[in-house]
């Protein structure tokens, strides 16, 4: 996408990519969402991520993020924390249209469908950032082809952080070819720990003391059900262990299981 002539690039700079932002959105102080042309020929699956960032004199500054736009999108979107003293994101959030990021290598990861078995039920897990894969996933065909129901929670700190997910539930509904494929499959749970809400407190603790079960009508089934995990390391652990306990078995791309975790990446 840069018209730079490779050669002329600095060595460092060899091997990324240059794409100009297309919009930006700040949802909370500490959140905030844009988007960039995809360069022509980045092919990746919904729910991975890449090395994006700045370039910082003759280096780039890299950090890995998850793509939160579908594989289908002519654009890419990222779904970002703002880290007071972050090297990358203390610069990233200042971003403006028109301005360039730059982007590394291939996409990978763990939440994909070729990492889980066949099931009936998707359970998307997540805490804050860690919606950003799920983004992509839940407006990707492959998983109402896939599952008959699809249940995306998130857990914040506060009511404002549920906003990017509220946005793009109802960017669903009123999209142009979206709303025929995902039919009345989705749900979003968002829930707050730490300001008052109608959904009160984690995710973690609704499995365990029966309130995922009554809002779903079931309690994680390793027959029925399937689940991806992005959040913290804490996160990460404590839903493991729940699936765990539930029967269910860690998959990956080389060998697909019930359940598939990652890192919500942090500056
Ligand atoms: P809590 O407020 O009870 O810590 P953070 O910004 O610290 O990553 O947290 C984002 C959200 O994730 C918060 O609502 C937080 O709840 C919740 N959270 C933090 N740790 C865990 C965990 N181990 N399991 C489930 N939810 C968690």
């Amino acid at each position: 996408s840069s018209a730079t002539p490779l050669e002329d690039l600095p060595r460092g700079l060899q091997g990324v990519v240059f794409l100009k932002v297309t919009s930006v959105t700040h949802w909370t102080d500490r959140t905030f969402s844009f988007t960039c042309e995809r360069p022509e020929t980045l092919r990746f699956r919904s729910g991975e991520f890449a090395m994006i960032g700045l370039v910082d004199g003759e280096r780039p500054l890299l950090r890995a993020y998850s793509i939160a736009s579908p594989a289908w999108d002519d654009e890419l979107e990222f779904y970002s924390i703002k880290v007071e003293d972050g090297p990358l994101t203390s610069r990233l959030r200042h971003l403006k249209v028109g301005d360039e990021i730059v982007m590394r290598a291939k996409p990978v990861g763990t939440l994909v469908h070729d990492a889980l078995t066949p099931g009936k039920r998707l359970i998307l897990f997540s805490t804050g950032t860690g919606i950003a894969p799920f983004a992509s996933v839940i407006r990707d065909p492959e998983t109402y082809e896939k599952f008959d129901e699809v249940i995306l929670t998130q857990t914040c700190r506060e009511v404002a952080e549920l906003d990017y997910g509220r946005h793009l539930i109802s960017g669903i509904a009123d999209h142009e070819f979206l709303p025929e494929i995902v039919g009345n499959k989705l749900r979003f749970i968002g829930t707050t720990t730490r300001e008052p809400s109608q959904l009160m407190g984690r995710m973690t603790d609704w499995l365990r003391d029966g309130r995922f079960a009554e809002a779903t009508g079931a309690p994680l089934d390793p027959a029925t059900d399937r689940v991806m995990i992005c959040g913290s390391l804490d996160m990460l652990k404590d839903h493991k262990q729940i699936c765990e306990d539930a029967g269910m078995r860690e998959g990956s791309n080389s060998a697909p299981g019930d359940f598939v975790i990652e890192k919500a990446f942090v500056d």
